[in-house]
């Protein structure tokens, strides 16, 4: 199936434009897609869902090239689905109950999110994960997704710079608008905890060493 949205591409406006987001969408989710698509045409790789195909790349599969562009438009999905008109503001329900455990108030899960963001430089994803029974933030380098490295993914933010250079050129500090624009109006903190609860209450799910169980035999 290829690629799509699961919204206009006006939806995240003004917090996302939609040149930006058609840009973004295009270049960097639907373009590594189809590279993927051909890359695995006639092998045994071919109708692997993305995130299956991740991890049989990582495990075995020398072309490097290939897993980059896998793991470029999985995350980009999820990117996606991270992200919802009238989103922001505070988690609920599981997910609030989560990081208050795990990060003692949400509010200092929020300082912890923008303090690893403004750390990150030039690239990468800022993933918020479930790993070990607590929730985490991942700082991804590159492409590399957390399932590669046992962590189960709940929402990300794409840090690279195409994702926010468009809207927020000029900006004092544009990647921390940005950052904050995501926190404020866009994370769609329904779909990280309904993640969660996929993954509380999914048997196969609730040991997270994915390294270790994808390793070929
Ligand atoms: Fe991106």
């Amino acid at each position: 199936m290829r690629p799509d949205l699961p919204y206009d591409f006006t939806a995240l406006e003004p917090a996302i434009s939609r040149e930006a987001l058609e840009i973004h969408f295009r270049s960097y989710h639907s373009e590594p897609y189809e590279r993927v698509l051909a890359g695995v045409r006639g092998s045994a790789l071919q109708g692997y869902p993305l995130a299956r195909l991740i991890r049989e790349l990582a495990a075995r599969n020398p072309d490097r090239s290939l897993l980059r562009d896998a793991e470029r438009a999985w995350s980009h999905e999820f990117f996606w689905n991270s992200m919802r008109p009238g989103g922001g503001g505070r988690p609920a329900g599981l997910l609030e109950q989560a990081i208050e455990d795990s990060y003692g108030r949400v509010d200092t899960f929020f300082g912890r999110f923008r303090a690893t963001a403004r750390r990150m430089s030039g690239s990468g994803w800022l993933w918020v994960t479930w790993c070990a029974g607590r929730i985490r933030l991942f700082a991804g380098t590159d492409s590399d997704p957390p399932i590669v490295h046992g962590h189960a993914p709940l929402l990300v933010l794409d840090l690279w710079e195409h994702a926010y250079y468009l809207d927020y050129y000029g900006a004092r500090d544009m990647k921390m608008a940005y950052v904050d624009a995501f926190l404020s109006s866009l994370a769609n903190w329904d779909f990280a905890g309904s993640q969660l609860r996929r993954l509380v209450e999914s048997t196969t799910w609730a040991a997270p060493d994915l390294q270790q169980a994808h390793r070929p035999s």
